[in-house]
């Protein structure tokens, strides 16, 4: 038997963090032994873990290589995207499939699968955005849960004319997801509601960035987010889960219907834990459309990121995801020049979420436990993926990242991987470094070189959900 011992390491996990070694046979993880337990030395390749974490490799589960948005594409391909996320220490990214309104889903789906196959550096999985709900897509939504291992359905509230779908709409989706125990994922924001406040500062000449978040007030947030809990409680409690929570009063409408035991669940990104709308005000004019997405950043005068960060501890928030949705401030971001409403929306962050989530390990904010949690075993647990994904444990893909407390980084465009001609995080300085990186028992990352190849990461068919009730 040949293999790769991880020796000297502490392998965290939601168990905690217990000293071990790791024993990886093929693509699979086959037994933790106690310190020195293990087989001898000599028989296996040993990689060297002494003063590292071993933690299951990230599974990102809200990513967007090549979303079309605002008349153009997401720069990063599933080739960048992918192989940016190794060096992030994110093993398994679950990408959106879009079907645009009017598009037969099966088709918007054949389209992703053709963008990523033979693309990608890490493993891959998909949720289907459906661009409004018929009768048609709702018989897709069978097909895709039974024979495509696509378990997941994004809505969206927000973008009427592009995405959107109705109050009726979601509903019917969601009974068909209580009936095949899908998931429903929910972009909660009153769209119809924003584009009135759109409109009317555009009127007013109000053009700049800063105007993006100012037009998609917290309360819109909040009320979507309560109007989707509802929803789902007239679809007999169908598994509700929430994408890219951004503010207090959208969190407090998920913790209420988690405290009476509903079935709804949510996720932040990084750029709600970390960056302000007053990121945007301080940059110079234009500059702020690097910071624009949707939710938008919030007001660092209100509690938010506090909030948020409470959020992770409470498991009111369950996951971190990063919505990576990169766009080059050139030519991409410009198209919103003298109109806010044309930026294209996103941020990219899918080489730093590993890295700014250990930063709350470092300020006391996150244990070990739960930061690994947040960033691998719950969201391959919420998507069907466990436990193949999100653990470091015999049996499950040897998907490792030996992670470096005692290195130092700082993000910054000269050194990231992404297709991108800038950084929402540039100079950000980070505690912590992924040092090594394992996929389905390959070394692809090691230090900052790079062993990968694109074609490696394999299509994923998901389950259903843990949480499914
Ligand atoms: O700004 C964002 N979030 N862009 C990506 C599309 C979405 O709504 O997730
Ligand atoms: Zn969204
Ligand atoms: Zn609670
Ligand atoms: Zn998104």
């Amino acid at each position: 038997m040949t293999g790769l011992l991880i020796k000297g390491g502490t392998v965290v996990g939601p168990q905690g963090a217990i000293p071990g070694d790791v024993l990886v046979v093929g693509e699979k993880i086959s037994a933790i032994f106690m310190p020195g337990d293990g087989p001898v030395e000599g028989d296996f390749e040993t990689l060297d873990a002494t003063g590292k974490y071993v933690i299951p490799g990230g599974v990102d589960a809200h990513t967007h290589m090549e979303l079309p948005f605002g008349g153009t594409f997401a720069s990063d391909t599933f080739d960048t995207g992918t192989r940016a996320a190794a060096f992030g220490g994110t093993t398994t990214i679950i990408d959106f499939a879009v079907q645009r309104t009017g598009e037969v889903v099966q088709d918007g789906l054949a389209a992703w699968h053709a963008k990523a196959a033979g693309e990608c550096h890490v493993d891959y999985a998909f949720h289907q955005i459906l661009g409004g709900v018929d009768d048609e897509s709702l018989k897709a939504m069978d097909q895709l849960v039974t024979d495509e291992g696509i378990t997941s359905f994004k809505l969206f509230m927000a973008y009427p004319g592009v995405f959107y779908s109705d109050d009726g709409q979601i509903l019917r989706a969601m009974q068909k997801a209580r009936d095949n125990g899908a998931m429903i994922m929910m972009h909660a924001e009153n769209g119809p509601a924003i584009d009135v406040l759109v409109k009317q500062a555009l009127e007013r000449g109000e053009t700049d960035p800063l105007y993006h978040g100012l037009t998609r007030p917290e309360a819109l947030e909040a009320e979507a987010t309560s109007r989707a809990i509802w929803l789902a409680s007239v679809a007999a409690d169908c598994p509700l889960y929430i994408v890219h929570l951004s503010a207090s009063k959208a969190l407090e409408q998920v913790a209420a219907a988690r405290d009476l035991g509903r079935n709804v669940f949510a996720e932040t990104c990084p750029q709600y834990l970390y960056l302000t709308l007053e990121d945007q005000l301080g940059a110079d004019g234009f500059e702020g459309a690097k910071w624009v997405c949707s939710t938008p950043l919030r007001s660092k005068h209100e509690p938010h990121r506090a909030d948020l960060w409470k959020g992770l501890r409470s498991n009111d928030l369950s996951v971190v995801s990063t919505d990576h949705c990169p766009f080059c401030f050139k030519d991409q971001k410009e198209l919103g020049i003298g109109d806010f409403s044309k930026i294209p929306n996103g941020i990219g962050s899918v080489e730093h979420r590993v890295d700014l989530l250990y930063q709350g390990v470092v300020d006391g904010k996150l244990s070990l436990a739960r930061w690994v949690e947040t960033i691998a075993t719950t969201p391959a647990r919420m998507f069907g993926l466990y436990p193949r994904k999100g653990i470091v444990a015999p049996g499950s893909d040897a998907d490792i990242v030996l992670y470096d407390p005692s290195a130092r980084t700082r993000i910054s465009v000269e050194t990231h991987h992404m297709n991108m001609d800038h950084s929402a995080w540039e100079g950000y300085e980070i505690a912590g470094k992924v040092d090594t990186v394992i996929s389905r028992g390959t070394v692809i990352v090691s230090g900052d070189a790079y062993h990968g190849r694109k074609g490696h990461g394999q299509f994923l068919r998901r389950g259903l959900s843990d949480y499914l009730l």
